[in-house]
């Protein structure tokens, strides 16, 4: 019986700061995560910008100047991301014959990635 009554006080207090701790720890770490989503896809579209529009439409809607570049809101339907994604990476080429090999590095080619994948309107093929 003593022990009993000892041990509930302990077992609430257990309890509370542990449901505590999780409010305070994941919402700024979600917040800082979102924000730095945020960073990457603008870098992704200024990448975007400059590279691509020749060719491809690269908002939520419109044609890709170049009837045969598919817009870029359309291509993770067909290819995946992660191979796009290393293709890049690594240099390999990517497109049409005369579409350029581009090198943005690990992190520029994370931001395009980011910024792609953020514009996909059409669903991945399973
Ligand atoms: C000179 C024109 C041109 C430029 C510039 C260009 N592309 Fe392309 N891209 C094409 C064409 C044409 C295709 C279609 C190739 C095909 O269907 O064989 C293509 C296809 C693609 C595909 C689909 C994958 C594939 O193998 O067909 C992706 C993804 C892509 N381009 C991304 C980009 C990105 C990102 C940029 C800018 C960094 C870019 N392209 C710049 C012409 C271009």
């Amino acid at each position: 019986m003593k022990s009993a009554a000892l041990l509930f006080p302990v077992a609430v207090i257990a309890l509370s700061a542990c449901s505590q701790s999780e409010e305070t720890s994941t919402a700024p770490v979600d917040a800082m995560i979102a924000e730095e989503r945020a960073d990457l896809i603008s870098e992704g579209r200024a990448i975007v910008e400059e590279n691509c529009t020749a060719c491809h439409a690269i908002g939520a809607e419109g044609d890709s100047p170049r009837q045969d570049a598919p817009p870029l809101r359309t291509v993770f339907a067909e290819f995946d991301a992660e191979a796009i994604g290393d293709d890049f990476r690594e240099g390999i080429h990517v497109g049409a014959l005369d579409m350029p090999d581009f090198d943005f590095g690990p992190l520029g080619t994370e931001a395009l990635i980011a910024y792609l994948q953020s514009i996909q309107t059409e669903v991945p093929a399973e």
